[in-house]
């Protein structure tokens, strides 16, 4: 070798495969992955991608989008032609400074005072969903209280019809298909005739979503009201700050963020709720641990397993070299579970004194837009659980989805257990 010469990166263990993550994410490799000093290199179709895992390195990635950018290439590990990488655009994959531009016109009503006032809205919801859940006895915690619930937030959020929710929960099961190796849609479904390469999750569920979207706009157009859909109307009537594009991609979104991710979070909750009654137990005992738990359960859930920069120059991470082009994958399980900031990270602690999980991303203008919604909406839940001193009893395994991307639970059956 000669004295310049780089030395071969070290291969990290198999992570990319959708069916390791059907029995959840698989802890033991990422430990192994975040032991190897500097980044592990993980072969991936004709390429590859840095691992991140540790969560310093997601950290430093993730504040530094001039070096680590979003747009370029795309947010998920998967490669894209140039031409779908622009069909499927939206503001995730985007950087300054149209995201700038982007996220300011929807970050107004996701801030604390603004996310405060849907309160009463969640609790109604919340208190509906739980009563319906506790008088039949239990079912499908999924079908019943999980998705439901925030898909009826974000709907109301956006001034779509609640009569509707159902439809719109359809389809965003079908786009978590999508990130998987299984697709169970016709190329056609929905009146699809757009190749399925340029919709988001390779899903002709994504052209009925843009259907719909373009159907509320419509709507708004001709009558506006106070909700989300309207204030993207009128901006792209004040002279096209959004385009039709990316009103329609923005739209998509927040759909689909804002129902899968929490939905996943308040599966998984329950899930650890009900194998360690002990910490629900300490809940009871002192209101004050719903903050901590609310944190606790959506650093357990780590709902978004992945996201992708690229690199936009030659630059370094951890003492690695990267080139230019080349992709860095941040695994938000792993940095959730980084034994260098959380003590026990196997551990379900409802009392753990720490928000520096990155379920919500390691910070940086990517930084989850929904992040206290969905704090909103898990602490409301526990908080009536409380109330009702509602203990879960799971029966039998969870149905998990096949995919590296979302940590999804299709469905997994609950009793409500006797109250303490
Ligand atoms: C527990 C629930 C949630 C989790 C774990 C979660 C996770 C994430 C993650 C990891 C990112 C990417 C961060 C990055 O790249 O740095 C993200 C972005 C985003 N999330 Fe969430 N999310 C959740 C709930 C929501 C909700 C309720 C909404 C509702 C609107 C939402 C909307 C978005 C949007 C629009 C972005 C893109 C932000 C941007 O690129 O500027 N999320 N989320």
């Amino acid at each position: 070798m000669s004295p310049t010469a780089v030395p071969a990166p070290i291969l990290a263990p198999e992570i990319a495969d959708p069916r390791l993550y059907l029995d959840g994410i698989p802890h033991e490799r990422f430990a192994r992955i975040r032991a190897i000093p500097g980044l592990a290199w993980h072969p991936y179709g004709d390429n590859g991608f840095w691992a991140v895992t540790r969560h310093a390195d997601v950290r430093a990635v993730s504040r530094n989008p001039t070096v680590f950018s979003s747009a370029i290439g795309h947010t998920n590990l998967w490669d894209l032609e140039a031409d779908a990488l622009e069909a499927r655009r939206s503001l995730i994959d985007t950087d300054a400074p149209d995201h700038t531009r982007l996220r300011r016109m929807v970050a107004g009503a996701f801030t604390p005072k603004n996310i405060r006032r849907w309160e009463d809205a969640v609790r109604e919801i919340t208190v509906e969903l739980l009563d319906i859940f506790v008088a039949q006895g239990g079912g499908d915690w999924v079908d019943m209280v999980a998705a439901p619930l925030p898909i009826r937030v974000i709907l109301a959020m956006l001034g779509v019809p609640v009569a509707d929710a159902g439809y719109l929960v359809e389809l965003s099961n079908y786009l978590v298909e999508g990130t998987g190796d299984t697709q169970s849609l016709p190329p056609d479904a929905f009146g699809n005739t757009t190749e399925l390469r340029l919709l988001p999750f390779n899903s002709p569920a994504s052209h009925a979503l843009f259907e719909y979207g373009d159907e509320m706009r419509s709507k708004r157009r001709a009558e506006p009201r106070d909700d989300l859909v309207t204030h993207l109307v009128e901006a792209e009537a004040e002279g096209g700050r959004i385009s039709r594009h990316e009103y329609r991609h923005l739209f998509h979104l927040l759909v689909f963020a804002g129902n899968e991710t929490t939905r996943t979070a308040i599966s998984h909750g329950a899930m650890a709720l009900a194998a360690n009654p002990d910490q629900w137990q300490r809940v009871l005992d002192d209101p004050e641990l719903v903050e901590p738990a609310t944190e606790e359960i959506i650093r357990w859930a780590t709902p978004v397993l992945h996201m992708r920069r690229t690199a936009a120059t030659d630059c370094e991470l951890a003492g690695t070299p990267i080139a230019a082009g080349e992709k860095l994958v941040m695994w938000y399980g792993s940095a959730n579970r980084d034994e260098a900031v959380f003590a026990n990270p196997l551990r379900f602690d409802v009392g753990r004194r720490t928000s520096e999980h990155f379920a919500f991303g390691g910070g940086g203008p990517h930084l989850c837009l929904g992040a206290f919604l969905a704090r909103l909406e898990v602490s409301v839940l526990l908080q009536e659980m409380a109330a009702r001193r509602l203990f879960l009893e799971q029966l039998g395994e969870p149905v998990r989805v096949a995919s590296n991307f979302v940590h999804g639970v299709l469905s997994v059956d609950m009793a409500p257990g006797g109250a303490s």
